[in-house]
């Protein structure tokens, strides 16, 4: 088949440029801008990347018109039905479903790696006790590139793989650790006889005085919030890791690096900004001065898990944390929780309301899995350390991708520069 070709004139009595278009297997062709400042000397202005494709993937696929997330080609609903979060990360990082034998022997690889090197548990320490979970998070997964010397030359298939599973295994151990060093009770180590999501919930709310045994709902409903959150393609944490990656900096630097920008209120920090709005509109009487509050253009006010860059119709996760909401209130006896009742209520006035209509701002999976996440007695602080724990497996799988692409370069935008133009410094300060 021919080459798709675009033609850019740019009506300064220079020849037309001839650009390729390049088809994926689904989703929008993309014009292939590379040899354009070659070409004509000009970059592309993109801020946000409204309109740029930065990577060819074969991870995940968003189409945002539709509300269509799969991994790997799976529907995240028939994910989220019919896996575990296991069987989700093996498909991340490997392309397809395990068979048995296959997720049998990855998830003991994956509890074999857990635990955390003692050493790196005094790192924990160093932290003042009210620091945020995210915060030790950072921290102490950066601090894991000290502690692996022997696997990080990023060259080497397995040791990209070693890294990769040493990252998957250790967050849940370290975002536990994070929590129980805030509240001051003992760390609580990993149990390898337990599943991904049990084993976190027995290091979050275990004592040693005491027996835990976890509710089979609340392990299920978090196993549901690790499938969702587990990857979405190139947002900006999975960029940032890729962008750090793109130097060749090793893994742990990289997922730390996702961590930091994960953390900002407009992408997973939402869950825990969306709760504290909720508390902070406190009843359903209040709701219409909030709506009020978001349509001053000059408050800057923003309803907290509602909108999307690529989600324009609904979130498909929304909808899957939704119906995990409901099961959860209701199993738990819940259904009457004063938060839930105002965020339904939110809801109902936002989705008829024109502002909201208009700009398409649907509530996303962050207004869910946080409610979710409170009913299952998960504290507002760790909501987003849960999200990072998810989105790990993303991360890693995605930075491999990129590093075992041959075409793979640094990453480099370039600037659209509004400063001074050249100029000499003062005659005064030459004197000097
Ligand atoms: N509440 C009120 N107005 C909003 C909201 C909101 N949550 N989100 C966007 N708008 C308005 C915005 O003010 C703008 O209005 P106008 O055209 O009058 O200037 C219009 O909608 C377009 O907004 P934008 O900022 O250009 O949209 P974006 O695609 O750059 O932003 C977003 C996407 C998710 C950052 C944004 O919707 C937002 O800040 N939402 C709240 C934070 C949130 O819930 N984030 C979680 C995202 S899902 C989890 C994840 O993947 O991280």
């Amino acid at each position: 088949m021919a080459q798709k070709t675009a033609t850019l004139n740019l009506n300064n009595g220079s020849a037309p440029i001839e650009l390729p278009i390049l088809s994926g297997t689904m989703g929008p062709d993309v014009i292939d801008i590379r040899a354009l400042h070659k070409q004509s000397g000009m970059f592309t202005y993109d801020p946000g990347y409204l309109s740029t494709a930065s990577n060819r993937s074969s991870i995940t696929f968003i189409d945002g018109e539709k509300g269509i997330l799969l991994y790997r080609g799976y529907p995240i609903e028939q994910l989220a039905m019919h896996c575990d979060f296991i069987d989700v990360c093996y498909l991340l990082m490997n392309g397809e479903l395990p068979t048995p034998e296959q997720k049998n022997s990855f998830d003991t690889i994956i509890k074999e790696h857990s635990m955390l090197h003692e050493q790196l548990v005094r790192f924990f320490n160093g932290f003042r006790r009210d620091a945020h979970p995210m915060a030790v998070m950072v921290g102490v997964v950066g601090a894991l590139s000290a502690f692996y010397h022997d696997a990080l030359d990023i060259s080497d298939p397995d040791y990209r793989q070693k890294s990769a599973f040493r990252l998957v295994a250790k967050l849940p151990t370290i975002a536990a650790m994070a929590y129980k060093y805030n509240i001051g009770q003992p760390y609580v180590y990993p149990k390898n006889s337990l599943s991904y999501a049990e084993n976190f919930l027995h290091m979050m709310f275990s004592v040693p005085s005491e027996e835990y045994v976890a509710n089979p709902v609340i392990v299920r409903a978090l196993d549901r919030i690790l499938i969702l959150h587990a990857d979405h393609e190139q947002n900006a944490s999975t960029s940032t890791v890729r962008l750090v990656g793109s130097s060749g900096a090793n893994p742990f630097a990289c997922v730390s690096s996702g961590i930091s920008c994960l953390w900002g209120p407009a992408h997973g920090g939402a869950n825990e900004a969306c709760l504290n709005m909720l508390e902070e509109i406190g009843d359903v009487s209040r709701i219409d001065e909030y709506i009020k509050r978001v349509k001053d253009k000059d408050s800057n006010y923003r309803l907290m898990g509602f909108g999307h860059r690529v989600y324009k119709n609904f979130d498909p996760r929304a909808k899957l944390m939704r119906e995990t909401c409901h099961e959860v209130l209701n199993e738990l006896g819940l259904h009457n929780d004063r938060l839930f009742r105002l965020a339904l209520q939110l809801e109902k006035i936002a989705l008829e309301d024109d502002y909201f209509i208009s700009r398409k701002l649907y509530p996303n999976v962050d207004f869910y899995s946080g409610i979710v996440q409170r009913a299952l007695g998960i504290p507002t602080i760790m909501f987003t350390a849960i999200f990072a724990m998810a989105r790990t497996v993303g991360w890693v799988a995605q930075w491999n991708e990129m590093v075992s692409d041959p075409d793979y370069k640094i990453g480099r935008p370039r600037q659209l520069y509004e400063g001074a133009t050249m100029r000499d410094i003062p005659a005064a300060y030459s004197k000097r």
